[in-house]
């Protein structure tokens, strides 16, 4: 298939870590400027150290990275970077995860942290033309009392951000230990999302549906050891966000061939494809999106079916939704053969 295609599709993103989104080459920048020393003496080393046997050896990684950040300039310069990068890969619509708690933990303010990317958001919307909503993510390896005092942190932005997700060292914290958390996020009016079945069992991606409330599952590729589970997510069309470069770095799957993303799609799910940490798995959108249709074979309709998901189950308003499906297909009745 000619990767153009791919390319020129308009397409949205919901699962992004800003601070997955560092480059080495900021990494070092903001190193510099703000006087942080690392462990690497050059990009090349960093990128060597990126060699990944499971989530936690990524994280341990990741976290170390983003001590770089420290005041509001480097959340707008990272957040810029990653917006200018999906405007050339024409990604018309993102969802951004935050870890408030990896910073507040160093002592930088919420208010920093939310104010730089914000206001590289609204900057994007204008220059760009590229919509977005930011969702912050509890760490689930901190507590629940941790939790609850980054959910009051985030009441007086509360326009700022549309929903609270789940993220960190999966197995061994299941959603339960956040069930209280999420029910006064939703109470307060705030989205749900949470990562669950990326490493950890299905069970998990049923405890976040029915404990937390959440709209879509991050990854979820764990449900396919439970066939009632796969039934009920393609029933309820629960929006997956599936993320196969990571899937791939961190061995959830040994290579891309062996990635259940398109049987999962046959079966009626709604797959999404997105970058989870671009700058520490080796690619953006446009990349994830080839790697799967390589390995997988995926045909030109499951890749306008994929990109279509990404923006049903997106938060846009139902106009804007049906809009940006009018793109999609617009876009690949132009392109497809006769
Ligand atoms: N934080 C950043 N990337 C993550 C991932 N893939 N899983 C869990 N937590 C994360
Ligand atoms: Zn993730």
């Amino acid at each position: 298939m000619d990767s153009g295609f791919i390319e020129g599709i308009p397409k949205a993103e919901l699962h992004l870590h800003i601070e997955g989104s560092l480059e080495p080459e900021l990494m070092f920048a903001f190193a510099e400027r703000n006087q942080v020393a690392l462990p690497y003496s050059s990009v090349e080393e960093v990128r060597k150290a990126y060699q990944f046997t499971n989530l936690q050896t990524f994280l341990d990684i990741y976290y170390a990275g983003a001590k770089v950040l420290l005041v509001e300039q480097d959340f707008y310069d990272l957040t810029w970077a990653y917006l200018t990068r999906m405007q050339e890969q024409n990604v018309k619509h993102v969802e951004i995860f935050f870890d408030p708690q990896t910073h507040t933990e160093r002592g930088v303010a919420f208010q920093t942290v939310v104010e730089g990317i914000d206001n590289a958001l609204k900057d994007a919307r204008r220059e760009y033309g590229i919509s977005s909503y930011l969702i912050l993510c509890f760490l689930r390896h901190l507590s629940e009392e941790d939790a609850f005092k980054t959910l009051e942190q985030a009441l007086p932005f509360r326009e700022k951000i549309i929903g609270v997700g789940l993220d960190s060292s999966e197995v061994g914290h299941p959603p339960e230990k956040f069930k209280r958390v999420f029910a006064r996020a939703s109470e307060e009016g705030f989205r749900r999302v949470a990562h669950a079945g990326e490493e950890g069992p299905p069970e998990y991606i049923i405890d976040a549906l029915n404990l937390l409330g959440v709209e879509r599952i991050d990854h979820g590729v764990k449900c396919e050891k439970d066939s009632q589970l796969v039934a009920r997510l393609a029933e309820s069309k629960m929006p997956l966000t599936v993320c196969p470069l990571s899937n791939t770095r961190l061995c959830v799957f040994a290579k891309m061939e062996d990635h259940n993303l398109k049987r999962l799609l046959d079966l009626g799910l709604c797959v999404t494809v997105n970058s989870d940490d671009p700058a520490y798995f080796g690619g953006y959108m446009n990349e994830n999106l080839k790697a799967v249709q390589e390995a997988l074979d995926l045909s030109k309709e499951d890749l306008v079916e994929v990109v279509k998901n990404g923006f049903r189950a997106s938060f846009l308003p139902e106009v804007a939704v049906q809009s940006r499906l009018q793109a999609v297909d617009d876009y690949a009745s132009k392109t497809f053969d006769g």
